[in-house]
């Protein structure tokens, strides 16, 4: 080989591995991909004592990229909204009512794309990382506040929630996501969804720190706290939970007679009694129901509803900028706006009926002091890139749940409730609309005690632990594969290490180890990890050639050659293996 030769190759390794150690510090998501904007909003100085100071004195927060704040731009979840608007001239009052209140807002976080999904994945902005289950959905819209507050970065934050914004975010995150009564929080400033619907809501991990914005932003005045002297378990509502139901009710029932005794639990069937107390719904179903058809259920007909009242409000707030725009908005928003026929009077008011007979129905069955028990999401959150969220059953089933207090405007909130298979679990307590206080007060109540019996349920569950260590060894690789797609390769390298440690026989793992470090230019460990695999493997033809690439980068070029004509061996047409067959022939000459 010329000396020349020799200097190229040494210049294009060094070259190389710039590039990598570049490519790698931007890669790494700083605080979860939570934020879109780090800002500071401080609170007025402490009044003077012997005046109380500030409820919320001490505590840090974040807000959805939905509130304005002045002098900034609201992006809407989309790049394309934030460069077509102008800078805020005022602050939404929610958010200034909290700066007044003694807390400080530290950013803006990342929503869905015109909040238009509850999924959490936003390619405008990338998607925040859900910090419990780093292969799964963070939940939207509001997927960056709920991450900033599961990751312990706030204190609390702010989202919205249409239809579900902050109760999925809450419970896929694995933190307390409350949703107030319809109308009682202010939505001004706010980039408006479907007013009907929109809900300003909050998340916290400490039941006491929930309760605290509470009162700052809900204004009730101070009351005596109420035992519920109903909890009433919606069991046609669990039966659209996959997986956990009994878990999830076993834990609420034992710490309902724990705290207030057994004579306080109730179960009903809450598609059966909205049928007949909501007689809007029953037109509805009917005339959803096509000849021949069986009828959709009550619970799905009330979600349809919910759904219908969505897309036309959406619709009517922004069809005329997504015209101008359509090559920026994402396909799922297109066909939605343009893919569903216009509503007619006769329809939309049918579902402002639902609306009306709802609320009263829901008052008459909680009345001040009833808790409606229901899952928050039909069951864990879905893997990243999955579609259930987006179409089919799980997604049916997901509104068929988030429309019980979003179409009875009713207030509800998300108790993360233990996890199962590694993945956070939640039940959400709903009451009548104007039943905030209550709920908040409710849910501070029970969070002790139902954390102990959600531990204690894990603990008592054989299943859970009867999970083989090679399925964990494969959930290892999985969240390997997904760090190393995002370039985060220190953290796929520690996630193939655990899966090895688990499951030490397996070539992937370590030839898939070795492809990250070969990215962070570590070449002699990924020359290790290949030999290993190959050892376990004589046929793995990735490990080859990534081994060969090693062993290219460190100049051992005979070696190199060897293993990429023995990948050639194993597969002839392997464009890759030619390539570096053909280089390194070069080098001989
Ligand atoms: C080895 O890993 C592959 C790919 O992840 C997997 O399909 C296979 O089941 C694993 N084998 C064992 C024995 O764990
Ligand atoms: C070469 O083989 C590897 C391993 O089977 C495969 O991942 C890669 O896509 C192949 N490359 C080409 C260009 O065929």
């Amino acid at each position: 080989m010329s000396s020349a030769n020799v200097w190229v190759l040494l210049g294009l390794g060094i070259a190389g591995i710039i590039l990598m150690s570049r490519r790698f510090k931007k890669a790494i998501k700083e605080d979860f991909g939570a934020f879109i904007e780090r800002l500071q909003l401080l609170p007025p100085p402490q009044p003077a004592p012997p005046k109380a100071p500030h409820p919320l004195t001490g505590l840090s927060f974040a807000v959805g990229d939905i509130f304005d704040i002045c002098g900034y731009v609201t992006g809407f979840g989309s790049s394309v909204w934030a460069s077509t608007h102008e800078a805020a001239t005022q602050t939404s009052p929610v958010v200034s009512a909290l700066v007044e209140g003694g807390a400080v807002c530290v950013g803006k976080t990342v929503v869905d794309e015109m909040a238009y999904s509850i999924s959490g994945e936003n390619k405008h902005f990338d998607t925040p990382t859900n910090p419990l289950a780093p292969s799964r959905m963070p939940g939207g819209s509001s997927s960056g506040s709920a991450v900033a507050v599961a990751a312990g970065l706030v204190d609390f934050s702010l989202g919205t929630d249409t239809a579900g914004g902050v109760r999925i975010p809450g419970a896929f995150c694995g933190i307390l996501g409350f949703r107030p009564s319809h109308g009682v929080v202010s939505g001004m400033g706010i980039v408006p969804v479907s007013p009907s619907l929109d809900a300003v809501g909050w998340f916290a991990k400490d039941p006491s720190i929930l309760r605290r914005v509470g009162h700052v932003l809900l204004q009730v005045p101070y009351a005596e706290s109420r035992r519920p002297r109903s909890v009433v378990i919606a069991d046609d509502s669990f039966e659209l939970v996959k997986t956990s139901a009994d878990q999830i009710t076993q834990v609420v029932v034992r710490s309902t007679e724990k705290l207030y005794g057994r004579q306080v639990i109730r179960h009903i069937n809450l598609g059966e009694y909205l049928l007949s107390n909501v007689p809007s719904l029953k037109r509805f179903q009917n005339k959803n129901t096509g000849s021949g058809e069986s009828k959709i259920s009550s619970l799905k007909a009330f979600s349809e509803a919910m759904l219908f009242l969505q897309r036309n409000e959406f619709k009517n707030n922004h069809l005329e900028w997504i015209d101008s725009h359509k090559a920026d908005v994402s396909p799922t928003i297109l066909s939605d706006v343009y893919g569903t026929s216009d509503a007619t009077d006769e329809c939309l008011a049918l579902c402002q009926s639902i609306r009306n007979e709802a609320r009263n129905a829901f008052t008459a069955l909680l009345k001040d002091d009833g808790i409606l028990v229901i899952p928050t999401a039909p069951g864990p959150p879905p893997k990243l890139g999955s579609k259930e969220i987006t179409c089919g059953d799980y997604r049916s089933r997901c509104f068929s749940l988030l429309a019980i207090a979003g179409m009875s405007g009713c207030c509800q909130v998300t108790v993360p409730i233990g996890s199962h298979e590694k993945c956070p679990l939640a039940v959400s307590f709903v009451a009548r609309h104007g039943g905030d206080r209550f709920l908040l007060d409710t849910v501070h109540t029970m969070y002790a005690s139902l954390q102990e019996q959600a531990s204690t349920a894990e603990k008592c569950k054989p299943s859970t632990n009867a999970i083989s260590q090679e399925e964990n060894a494969e959930i290892a690789k999985e969240k390997g594969n997904i760090a190393y797609k995002e370039k985060q390769w220190p953290k796929a390298i520690s996630f193939y290490s655990e899966a090895i440690k688990l499951s030490g026989k397996n070539a992937t793992y370590y030839s898939n180890r070795a492809a990250a470090y070969l990215e962070l230019g570590s070449f002699l460990q990924a020359e290790a990890d290949c030999s290993t695999a190959i050892g376990l493997d004589k046929k793995n033809v990735k490990a080859y050639l990534r081994r060969g690439t090693a062993r290219e980068m460190l100049g051992y070029y005979k070696e190199s050659m060897e293993d990429f004509r023995y990948a050639l061996v194993l597969e002839p047409t392997n464009r890759t293996a030619n390539l570096a067959v053909n280089r390194l022939k070069k080098l001989f000459q």
